[in-house]
C-alpha cells in the first residue's frame, strides 16, 4: 500500500486539517484516521475496522464544531414516544447536535435503531450496559450536554425525578447533569391533574425544571380529551432553542410572584350571580411567563374556563372578598400583579334562598355596595407591600387619562392600561393593546397576543428588580 505523509499534503489542506483537528481536540493524525474511517463506512464499512485507533471503543459521535450547543434527548414510555423520532429531527435542522437515551418503557415504542438513525450515532439505553458506561458512560452523557430534554416525560419519570431517584439510565443522568432540564410532559389527564403528579411537577418546578406543555386536546390512546398532550415537536424544539439561547436564565429565579386572574362572581341568591367578561386569558398568560423565568408563582383565579398553567400553584376563588382573602394570604411576594377583572360592587341583599318571581310582585330590588378593593389595599398596606404593585385598567374611554388618576389613587407602581370597548375585542380575545403607565410617563406598546404581553411584562419587572 502506497505511504502517505501528512508533510506531503499541500498547505491549504494542513491548515483545514489543523484547524478540524483543534475543534475536535484530537491530533492532525488521529484526525485523518477519523476522516477515513468516516469515508470508509460511507462505502460499506469494510475498511473501517483495520485503521480504527485500537484503544478506542467509543461510539463514533461526528466531532462537534465550537459553538454548536448539544441537547441529550431522553424520550419516556409513553404514547407521544413516536413524536420524539420527528422532534430529534427538528432539532437536528436548527443546527443542535442531538444524543438520545430510551427508557425500557420507551422501547416499547420506538426502537433504538429508528431513534439511532435519525440521531446518527448510538442511542444509549442501559445504566449497566458495559460497553456503553466505559465508552461514554453516565456521568458524561450528563455532562456533556447544554440541555437535557425529556420527551414525552411520563409521570413515572416526573416522580422519580421529584424524588431524586436513580435506578436507570435517565434517571442517573437525570440526577447526575449540571445542565437545564426541559421536560414536555405527556399523559392521561387523569394522570396529569393527579394530586400526586402535580406535587412532583411543583417540586420540580421549584427545583429549576423548564416545562413545555403539556397542551389540551385529544389524546391518542384513549380518545379522551383534556390537558395532558404532549406538545408538539416544533413547539419543544422551539423552547429548546430558547432555552439554550444566550436569554435563557431565568431572571426570576428566586422571586416570589402574585398574579390575579379572570373575573369574580357576585351571588345575588344562591344560584344567581353578576359577572363580567373576563376570560382570564392575560393573568393566566403572566402566571405562566413568570414561572416560565423562574419565580414561584401563586395565581388567585376567578371562574375561568382555562387549564391551570403548568407549575403555579392556582387558588380558585368566586367573589372579591376570597379573592382578597386569599391575596393576602399569599404574601409576602415581591411582586404582586393585579389582572383580574374584579366586579366594582356585590349584592347587599343576597338571598340566601333561590329569589322567586311571584306573580303580580314587583321585580326584587337589588342594593349593591362596594366590593374591597384588592389593588389599593395591597398597594397601601404598610407591612408586606410588595416592591412592585402593578395593576390593570380596563377602560372604555380616556384610557390613557384615567389610567394615570387610576395610579395615584391606588397608590400602585405600574398600570397595564387598555382599551375593552367591544369593538377592540380585548375582553375574552386573544390579543390586547396595552399603554404601561408609571410614575416617569405612559409608553405605548404595540398590538400583540396576550402571551407576547405577558412576556415583555415578565422582562419589564425582571429589568426593575435587577435595577432596584
Ligand atoms: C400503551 C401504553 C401507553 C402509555 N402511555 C403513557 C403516557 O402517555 N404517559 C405516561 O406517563 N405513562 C404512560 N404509560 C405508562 C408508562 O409506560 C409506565 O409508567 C412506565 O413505567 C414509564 O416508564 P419510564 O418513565 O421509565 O419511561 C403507558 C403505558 C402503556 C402500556
Amino acid at each position: 500500500m502506497a505511504s502517505l505523509t501528512i508533510r506531503q499534503l499541500d498547505e491549504r489542506l494542513k491548515k483545514l486539517l489543523r484547524l478540524r483537528a483543534a475543534r475536535s481536540g484530537r491530533s492532525v493524525e488521529d484526525e485523518v484516521r477519523t476522516i477515513l474511517r468516516a469515508a470508509a463506512d460511507e462505502d460499506g464499512g469494510e475498511a473501517a475496522e483495520p485503521i480504527s485507533p485500537p484503544a478506542s471503543k467509543s461510539p463514533r459521535r461526528p466531532a462537534i464544531a465550537p459553538g454548536v450547543k448539544r441537547v441529550l434527548l431522553i424520550v419516556g414510555g409513553g404514547i407521544a414516544a413516536y413524536k420524539s423520532l420527528d422532534l430529534i429531527r427538528r432539532l437536528k435542522e436548527r443546527g443542535i447536535a442531538v444524543r438520545c437515551i430510551l427508557t425500557k418503557a420507551a422501547e416499547h415504542f420506538v426502537t433504538p435503531l429508528s431513534a439511532g438513525a435519525l440521531v446518527g450515532e448510538k442511542v444509549f439505553t442501559d445504566l449497566f450496559d458495559p460497553a456503553g458506561e466505559f465508552d461514554v458512560g453516565h456521568i458524561r452523557l450528563a455532562r456533556e450536554t447544554d440541555l437535557i430534554v425529556v420527551a414525552p416525560a411520563t409521570a413515572d419519570l416526573m416522580a422519580k425525578m421529584a424524588g431524586g431517584h436513580a435506578n436507570d439510565l435517565a434517571t442517573a443522568v437525570l440526577l447526575a447533569t449540571d445542565a437545564r432540564i426541559l421536560l414536555a410532559p405527556a399523559m392521561n389527564p387523569r394522570m396529569w391533574s393527579n394530586k400526586a403528579t402535580q406535587r412532583n411537577l411543583a417540586q420540580l418546578v421549584a427545583d429549576g425544571v423548564a416545562l413545555v406543555g403539556p397542551n389540551e386536546g385529544e389524546m391518542a390512546e384513549s380518545g379522551e380529551r383534556g390537558t395532558g398532550r404532549m406538545a408538539e415537536p416544533l413547539e419543544i424544539a422551539a423552547a429548546a432553542e430558547k432555552l439554550l439561547s444566550a436569554g435563557a436564565e431565568r431572571p426570576l429565579a428566586g422571586k416570589r410572584l402574585l398574579v390575579t386572574s379572570g373575573p369574580t362572581h357576585e351571588p345575588i341568591d344562591p344560584v344567581r350571580y353578576i359577572a363580567n367578561r373576563s376570560s382570564g386569558k392575560q393573568g393566566h398568560a403572566i402566571a405562566a411567563a413568570a414561572a416560565a423565568a423562574g419565580a414561584d408563582v401563586t395565581l388567585v383565579s376567578g371562574p375561568v374556563n382555562l387549564p391551570d398553567p403548568a407549575g403555579v400553584t392556582v387558588i380558585k376563588v368566586e367573589t372579591a372578598r376570597e379573592m382578597l382573602q386569599a391575596v393576602e394570604r399569599a404574601l409576602p411576594v415581591d411582586v404582586a400583579i393585579f389582572a383580574a377583572a374584579v366586579a366594582d360592587w356585590r349584592v347587599a341583599n343576597e338571598g340566601s334562598q333561590k329569589i322567586k318571581k311571584k306573580a303580580g310582585q314587583a321585580t326584587p330590588d337589588l342594593t349593591l355596595t362596594e366590593n374591597p378593593d384588592i389593588l389599593s389595599t395591597i398597594a397601601h398596606r404598610k407591612s408586606q407591600r410588595p416592591r412592585l404593585v402593578i395593576g390593570f385598567a380596563a377602560e372604555t374611554e380616556n384610557v390613557a387619562a384615567n389610567a394615570k388618576d387610576k395610579l395615584a389613587r391606588k397608590g400602585c407602581d405600574w398600570i397595564l392600561a387598555n382599551d375593552v370597548s367591544p369593538q377592540t375585542g380585548i375582553m375574552g380575545g386573544d390579543s390586547n393593546t396595552i399603554q404601561l403607565v408609571t410614575a416617569k410617563g405612559i409608553e405605548p406598546w404595540p398590538p400583540q397576543t396576550k402571551q407576547d404581553v405577558a412576556a415583555m411584562l415578565i422582562a419589564r419587572i425582571a429589568a426593575e428588580i435587577a435595577r432596584s
